[in-house]
């Protein structure tokens, strides 16, 4: 049987990078072939989470692929039709408001529109800590689009960030397979 093919793009939520490559090796150790896509912020942004080359080095090797990083390099996507789902995950703030309103100017946006022109799913994992305030409309925009399901995801500090929500990462593998069904796991939210 052919391997599934998973794009996996990581937007500048950068103290959650960890997680997503845990998921990144999940993925692959469950035979998936995994491309990873990297926004123009998370490639070149250092934090006191990480260094940016070191992250682009890390997800080179553990998938095998070079990092889509560029506008170029996601515009071939859809017209390779070059994944069977694509995962934005952790998906920032700014890139979900950018899907909802249809603003394709980052390699991760950019990618999502390529790979939709095919009809196939897209699967967000939220991880911003205005989900609850202004992001709030642009997570319900895109829970109302074709082909877009959600990791279920859940407010991860309501005392100190009452409008934060971050997605359960460990729900990747199941929310993809589901995905790839036509379905939305749930419950969406915990
Ligand atoms: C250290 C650090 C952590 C950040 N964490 C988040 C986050 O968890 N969620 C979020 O939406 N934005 C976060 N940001 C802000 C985004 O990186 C910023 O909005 C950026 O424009 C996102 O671009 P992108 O969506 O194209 O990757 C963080 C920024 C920095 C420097």
């Amino acid at each position: 049987m052919d391997k599934l093919r998973f794009g996996y793009a990581l937007t500048g939520s950068f103290c959650t990078f960890r997680e997503s490559f845990k998921q990144i090796e999940n993925l692959i150790n469950s035979g998936a072939d995994v491309y990873p896509i990297m926004s123009f912020n998370s490639s070149k942004t250092d934090t006191r989470f990480g260094k940016a080359d070191d992250f682009i080095k890390k997800a080179t090797e553990l998938t095998g692929h070079n990092v889509i990083r560029t506008l170029t390099d996601a515009e071939p996507i859809g017209p390779k039709k070059m994944f069977d789902l694509l995962i934005v995950s952790p998906c920032t703030g700014n890139t979900l408001a950018k899907l909802a309103y249809g603003i394709y100017d980052t390699p991760v946006t950019l990618a999502v529109k390529s790979h939709l022109r095919n009809q196939r799913p897209v699967l967000i994992g939220v991880s911003t800590n205005d989900a609850l305030s202004s992001s709030g409309k642009n997570i319900g925009t895109l829970l109302n689009y074709k082909n877009y399901y959600f990791i279920p995801m859940k407010q991860d500090d309501p005392e100190k960030k009452p409008f934060s929500v971050v997605c359960d990462f460990d729900k990747t593998y199941e929310a993809a397979l589901l995905a790839l069904n036509g379905k939305q796991i749930e419950p969406i939210i915990h």
